[in-house]
């Protein structure tokens, strides 16, 4: 998927990021130049971000705030996180399908997941155009259904920061006690 990215992190991120206990550490999965790495480091965090291309990311803050892991996570090797538990996991702009159990398998309890990528549509405003890379309806509730607690589902056009069709989900692993999400 090669879409712009900016430097500025998605208002989805912003809007669910105070839901992120301290402790631990966040997962920006497929990371890009590190947006969301940047902002979540500075508000504290750890943050693991992987990419298959490093180059581009730029650490804004103190070293100690991150962890950065090349590879490539569609080439069939092993999932380079193993068995480690993130409180949070951020995925942007970015889609392979195979990798959603892990990802799910990788929240710990009471581990939110923020999810924002492109959906069917989409190729009418630009790309990616091409429906491997695109959600389908509803994608994302599906692929969350029965094993996180979704605090936040949206899905359409959008306007910010540039017209696209998307989907947006932001889903707490609540199924390890039962409690409600505190939102
Ligand atoms: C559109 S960018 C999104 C970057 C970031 N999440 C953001 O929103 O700013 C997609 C990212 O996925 C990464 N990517 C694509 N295929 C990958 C793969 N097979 N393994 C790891 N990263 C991959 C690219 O290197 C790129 O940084």
């Amino acid at each position: 998927m090669n879409t712009h990215q900016s430097d500025k992190p998605l208002d989805w991120v912003i809007r669910f990021a105070p839901l992120i206990h301290a402790g631990g550490a966040v997962l920006d999965l497929a990371c890009g130049n590190g947006r969301h790495a940047n902002y979540l480091a500075g508000v504290g965090h750890i943050v693991t971000a992987v990419d298959r291309n490093l180059s581009g990311f730029t650490r804004i803050g103190n070293n100690d705030f991150y962890e950065l892991i090349e590879a490539d996570l569609e080439d069939g090797s092993e999932w380079p996180l193993r068995s480690r538990r993130f409180k949070a996991i951020i995925v942007t702009n970015y889609l392979y399908r195979p990798l959603f159990p892990a990802i799910i398998d990788a929240l710990d309890t009471n581990g939110i997941l923020i999810y924002e990528t492109f959906s069917l549509g989409n190729a009418k405003y630009g790309r990616p155009s091409n429906p491997d890379f695109l959600l389908t309806p509803g994608e994302l509730l599906s692929v969350c259904k029965n094993k996180l607690r979704v605090i936040a589902f949206e899905e359409g056009l959008i306007e910010n920061p540039t017209r696209a069709v998307k989907q947006r989900i932001c889903a707490i692993n609540r199924s390890r006690n039962g409690e409600p999400a505190s939102i």
